[in-house]
């Protein structure tokens, strides 16, 4: 095998339609159930490992500007976790360049730590497949473990007996699904989100009375939304991911004290994807943990609802549609 110094990854965020919100255990990044996504061709990040032998500690660049001690830490642990596997303790310098706005809700993590897990397994030699690369971009952020794979994708939570934890929870990709989706993202604000979707989770998790009926509804709409998939159904698909998402802000809303990630203009935005649906249009909203709304819909009629999203809000939007997995671009030894 080559020892390369410098390697460098391209991820591409991915939006759940079946949420993955609730962990069984922040170390290892368990979830408590299952969760399914599609991976987007639009957003990318690119993620370069560059090994720095001889220095004493890791050096990390997002867009240019040296992270943020969390950021940096967050990093640099997931760096420890590969080096420790591998062996090897040469300290890396991570440049990262992302195309969205980080910490909006636009799934920069899940592309960010999907292209981090391909560039630094590939640098220190961990030589991994791509199933133990999500299981990998998994303890970086959950969601990242989704981004390995293209397409649409299904993350599986593990059985809480299994007597390796870490090896049970994994994303694959679903290869038996034709349905052609777009996803209209409408940028209401790219500012960073006031509590971050970690604290958010855990603290929906612990003093959330809704949690626990949101969650068993989750377990039922994982296959639910399978199965709309593989039959090509748009509107049992808009109907389980819109539901599934207004449930999950419902959790966390209902929260001690509350995260409220959705603004008036999510609100009026969600308003209009219900009323353009009364008069026939083939709209369905989902949200992350930011403000901003996602539309799914037809890719034929995908121009013609952007922009009339665009209109009623102001705002820039940008249409995706199913999109690769992440991939190395380069590789220097
Ligand atoms: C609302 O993957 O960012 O986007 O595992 O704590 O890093 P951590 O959380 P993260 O959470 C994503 C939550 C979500 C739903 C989803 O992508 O399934």
């Amino acid at each position: 095998m080559k020892a390369y110094t410098s390697v460098t990854a391209i991820a591409h965020p991915n939006i759940a339609l079946v949420k993955y919100w609730g962990k069984r255990d922040e170390h290892l990044i368990l979830p408590m159930a299952d969760s399914l996504s599609m991976t987007l061709n639009i957003f990318p990040t690119t993620t370069t490992v560059h090994l720095t032998p001889g220095r004493t500690t890791d050096r990390v660049l997002i867009d240019g500007t040296p992270a943020d001690d969390e950021a940096h830490r967050r990093i640099t642990e997931f760096l420890d976790l590969i080096r420790s596997r591998t062996g090897r303790r040469d300290r890396a310098q991570v440049e990262t360049s992302n195309t969205v706005p980080v910490g909006a809700g636009l799934a920069s993590s899940a592309a960010g730590f999907a292209a981090l897990a391909l560039a630094a397994a590939t640098a220190y030699e961990a030589d991994l497949d791509a199933t133990a690369l999500s299981r990998l971009a998994r303890r970086g952020s959950g969601s990242a473990c989704r981004s390995i794979f293209g397409g649409f994708v299904q993350w599986h939570a593990g059985q809480p007996d299994h007597p390796d934890p870490d090896r049970g929870s994994y994303a694959e990709q679903l290869n038996d699904i034709h349905l052609d989706l777009a996803l209209i993202a409408v940028l209401l604000a790219t500012g960073r989100k006031p509590v971050s979707s970690r604290e958010a989770m855990n603290r929906t998790v612990t003093t959330s009375p809704l949690f626990t009926d949101w969650l068993a509804t989750t377990r039922d709409d994982v296959p639910a939304m399978h199965a709309a998939l593989k039959d090509a159904d748009l509107a049992r698909v808009g109907f389980i991911a819109e539901r599934n998402a207004m449930g999950m802000h419902a959790t966390m809303e209902s929260a001690t004290p509350p995260v409220i990630y959705r603004t008036p203009a999510s609100h009026q935005l969600l308003e209009h994807v219900r009323a353009m649906r009364r008069r026939g249009e083939q709209t369905w909203a989902t949200m992350d943990a930011g403000p901003n709304v996602k539309v799914l819909c037809p890719p034929a009629a995908a121009p013609r609802i952007a922009a009339e999203l665009a209109a009623v809000s102001g705002r820039p939007t940008a249409i995706a549609r199913p999109g690769p997995a992440a991939a190395l671009t380069s590789e220097s030894c």
